[in-house]
């Protein structure tokens, strides 16, 4: 079984947790996009969506799925999203697709975050995936030489400018053994718009793909 057939089962076992008449809140990713796809069969039943990213957005509009404006909506129950990393606490290292900063704000409103993952995904500690910082852009330099001071190798993104005309700077060498303390120090920096660790809202129910079919657990 490759990587993507893990990713498809994992996606395929969150439809389950649809309810009728749902507001779904929706991530970013490869993950994701099976999970999409396989709403097609339910589609009618459920109200509609909120996205986290421009490119969901256009994956759910072309299959007919309404998707509304957060602002419309006061709270939903699930919101399902891919992870870079997640380790057994259920935080995560969000952000390869640049998209962590409305993914951040989606997973906020929503009652409860499911998390689909194939098995390379899980990890003892965080880290070894460089960590995604969004950035106002003209802060850039500044951000760096502030990561740099907590440890880590920021390297810019190229060429990537995220949904929101902000800049990424991945952090690489980063070992990260308290993510929530991590998570506050980066977001304390002026000029970040939001850091990649979703340790503060992390997941509340995990579904990993593996060559043995998909495990779910939920946190404690
Ligand atoms: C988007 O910015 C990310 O947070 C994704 O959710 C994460 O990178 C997982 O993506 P894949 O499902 O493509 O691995």
């Amino acid at each position: 079984m490759d990587q993507n057939q893990k990713k498809m089962s994992a996606a395929a076992e969150a439809v389950k947790y649809v309810k009728e008449n749902a507001i779904l809140g929706v991530g970013t990713g490869s993950t994701v996009n099976y999970f999409i796809d396989g709403l097609e069969p339910i589609k009618d039943k459920i109200k509609g969506a909120v996205s986290s990213s421009v490119a969901s957005t256009k994956k759910l509009e072309a299959m007919g799925i309404k998707v509304f404006d957060l602002n419309e909506i006061d709270s939903f129950d699930i919101y399902v999203d891919g992870a870079d990393e997640i380790n057994p606490e259920m935080d995560m290292i969000k952000g390869g697709g640049a998209a962590l900063t409305r993914e951040k704000i989606v997973a906020a409103v929503a009652k409860q975050f499911i998390c689909i993952v194939d098995d390379t995904k899980v990890v003892d500690v965080l880290g070894k995936f460089p960590l995604p910082v969004e950035v106002i852009p003209m802060a850039r330099e500044y951000v760096a030489r502030e990561l740099t001071k907590l440890g880590g190798r920021p390297v810019y993104r190229e060429g990537c400018v995220t949904d929101n005309g902000n800049h990424i700077l991945d952090v690489h060498d980063l070992r990260i053994t308290e993510p929530k303390k991590l998570e506050q120090l980066v977001n304390a920096i002026p000029g970040v718009v939001t850091v990649g660790i979703f340790g503060k809202r992390g997941a509340d129910v995990l579904i990993v793909g593996t060559e043995d079919g998909v495990k779910v657990s939920s946190r404690q």
